[in-house]
């Protein structure tokens, strides 16, 4: 593609997810991967939820050379309830080879479940346990843009969070998960989510840094092997877009990264999948680019104009998203719609712009949310690191508003 087509095609795009004050070299250049040579061994073990939230499960490992002849050992006690072997992936970039195996595990009660993965000699290469929460009430970690880079030091965030809240059904994470699509980086994303990667389950949505710098955003394979979501999404964003349903609750993520050339087909998805639930007792909603940014010279066009009426009309009670580094809560202009959580986990901030206008921001801090969801009410509370509460809010059952 000419660069004056890809100049002009950026531009739009740039337009369309509101970020005009940007690194040009960013996003026309793709940043060369270093090489990288991973070992042998199972690593990077990950968990993903399926459909239903609350009871399935999806594992992944990654490693330096074929493991496709392991398996994956899951028991109940001390029995074995069950074991498979995995899809295996082979993906190549710039800078080298990693192999994601995967297996996905069939539905479980609540409990703590030991599993282990097995080479084909037989020989344990990697033992830990998953938990499946309860029916009557989860709870969830939030967290924001982390891009994790030498020296971040996230890690000790992650682990206090994971020791507070060790039965959370799962973490919700808003988008730029890792700086750029480099094994460097994904390492960076493993250190500092190793105590909760292979135990809960991570709900994430597509981030700006997830993509190939360049105007097409070409997804990174190795966010789309490991992160095995639901094949419930709209046409060409299967795994992309997608829903996962809890009890009382239903988690609807979309790309809003790639809405210039997919809101023909996100935009019908998301009211489908929004209205057959509306009347579910709570709905929420999450994508990287937030519908009101609260940043100066971001804003986010067809977010705001198309979708963010749309959640207003289908009952959505909470949309999160990341992509400013501040946190910030907003509501609609008068006040009602959905509550918009604005959240950064990221070591970079920004300033909020006209903090007057927001019903809570900050910024200049890594920020985190616990929401707890009863078959009667949704709960956030957005804490700066450290712990300090900064805002909180409640939504009730419908029905019972
Ligand atoms: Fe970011
Ligand atoms: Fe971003």
């Amino acid at each position: 593609m000419g660069k004056i087509t890809r100049i002009v095609s950026a531009s739009l795009l740039a337009a369309t997810t509101g970020t005009l004050g940007f690194n040009w070299s960013k996003w026309i250049t793709p940043l060369v991967e270093p090489e990288y040579v991973l070992s042998d061994s199972v690593q990077r073990v990950q968990l993903t939820p399926g459909e239903d939230g609350l009871r399935e499960r999806v594992v992944s490992w990654v490693s330096g050379a074929d493991r496709s002849g392991d398996s994956l050992r899951l028991f109940c006690g001390d029995s074995l309830l069950f074991q498979s072997g995995p899809f295996h992936k082979e993906i190549r970039t710039h800078g080298g080879v990693t192999h994601v195996q995967r297996v996905t595990i069939p539905s479980l009660a609540a409990g703590l479940y030991p599993y282990t993965i097995t080479s084909g000699e037989g020989v344990e290469a990697y033992r830990d346990t998953l938990v499946i929460p309860s029916d009557t009430l989860q709870t969830f970690v939030l967290i924001g843009d982390v891009q994790d880079t030498w020296g971040d030091d996230t890690r000790p965030v992650m682990d206090s969070l994971y020791r507070a809240h060790p039965d959370a059904a799962a973490w919700i994470q808003v988008g730029d998960l890792i700086e750029r699509p480099h094994d460097q980086y994904w390492r960076r994303y493993y250190d500092a989510f190793a105590s909760v990667a292979p135990r809960i389950p991570l709900i994430t949505v597509i981030g700006d840094h997830e993509n190939e710098a360049g105007l097409m955003y070409d997804v990174d394979d190795r966010w789309e092997y490991v992160f095995d979501y639901p094949d419930n999404g709209p046409e060409e964003r299967v795994g992309h877009a997608y829903y996962i349903d809890y009890p009382d609750m239903r988690v609807v993520c979309y790309d809003s990264n790639s809405l210039f050339w997919s809101i023909g087909t996100q935009r019908p998805w998301l009211e489908r999948v929004l209205r057959e639930r509306r009347d579910h007792p709570f709905l929420v909603v999450c994508a990287h680019h937030p519908v009101y940014s609260g940043t100066k010279n971001r804003f986010n066009p067809l977010n705001n104009t198309l979708l963010g009426p749309l959640f207003r009309r289908c009952g959505v009670d909470l949309v999160l998203a990341g992509h400013d580094h501040i946190f910030v809560h907003d509501r609609d202009p008068d006040g009602g719609g959905p509550h918009y959580i604005g959240l950064s986990t990221a070591h970079k901030t920004y300033s909020v712009q006209e903090p007057e206008r927001h019903v809570a921001s900050e910024s200049g801090a890594r920020y985190y949310g616990i929401m707890t969801v009863t078959p009667e009410t949704l709960r956030v509370a957005v804490c700066r690191e450290g712990g300090t509460l900064l805002d909180s809010l409640s939504v009730s059952r419908k029905g019972l508003r």
